[in-house]
């Protein structure tokens, strides 16, 4: 039985939990992380719901980020978690301090340069849920690669016992990354958004001919301007330190920002 809760009460905290922090408006990428949850070995599973302002620079982003709580609770329930936890935003971030967490110098490039605080504010709520429900484990899924990065070295940084786990990114039959976002564009901007992805490929088709990472980034810069597609950045980095590529490097991620209709879409690859 699916329990809807707005506060973390004693039971809660002291068990065996996976936290899958949302800001809800759930679609089917979410849902492959609640079924990544259930195979993990963690007694129960707790899907947050609450839309951190914090983490939003654009005031105008957050009033329009689309809400749907009926509906996600509906979809939570018959993925059959164990716990939804709504809580009020006085509960999250109470008149008394709350540790305002800093993502950085990673935290200040790429999505952290186009949105100023962002990371900051991702990790600050983050790091609240934590502290509330003190779970075992929390999945983060690989679409938000810079955001599951930077949570990584969080939770190393605070020496937390907490397991995170990476969600998969799930795509569109079209390649378009699936985002709460696509509910903002129309259909015409869903078939031009997937354009974003083919760019990826293309890219890393690029790279595996080239070998070069200078070339490469050129030329998928080339093709979003030729697919009149704006975009904010396309840069390759090392998987593991978000940084540029060095000698050391083991696997490399390819990531973008591009805008369809006025809304920002990210992606990334693994090349
Ligand atoms: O990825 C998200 O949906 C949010 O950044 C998160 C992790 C729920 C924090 O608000």
């Amino acid at each position: 039985m699916t329990k809807v809760i707005h506060k973390i009460n004693q039971e809660v905290y002291s068990e065996d939990t996976c936290l899958i922090p949302t800001m809800g408006s759930l679609h089917k990428g979410h849902t492959t992380l609640f079924e990544q949850a259930k195979a993990t070995p963690h007694a129960k599973i707790i899907v947050s719901i609450f839309v951190n302002r914090k983490q939003f620079n654009d005031k105008k982003d957050f009033d329009n980020y689309p809400i749907d709580i009926d509906n996600d609770i509906k979809l939570l329930e018959k993925v059959n978690v164990d716990y939804i936890f709504i809580p009020d935003e006085s509960y999250i971030y109470p008149n008394k301090k709350i540790l305002d967490v800093s993502s950085g110098a990673i935290g200040m490039q790429y999505e952290g340069k186009y949105r100023e605080g962002h990371f900051d504010g991702v990790l600050t709520v983050v790091n609240r849920l934590f502290e509330l429900i003190n779970p075992s484990a929390a999945i983060f899924g690989r679409k938000d690669a810079q955001q599951l990065f930077l949570i990584k070295e969080m939770v190393n940084q605070f020496k937390k016992n907490i397991k995170i786990y990476e969600g998969k990114l799930i795509r569109e039959t079209s390649g378009l990354a699936m985002s709460s976002r696509n509910l903002l564009l129309s259909d015409e901007a869903k078939k031009n958004a997937s354009n974003i992805y083919k760019i990826l490929l293309n890219t890393k088709n690029f790279y595996q001919n080239s070998k070069s990472i200078s070339k490469s980034v050129s030329h998928g810069k080339t093709l979003f301007e030729k697919m009149e597609i704006s975009y904010d950045y396309l840069d390759i980095v090392d998987v593991n330190s978000f940084r540029t590529p060095d000698k050391n490097t083991e696997k490399l991620l390819l990531i973008t920002a591009g805008y369809v209709e006025n809304i920002r879409l990210i992606d990334n690859l693994e090349i």
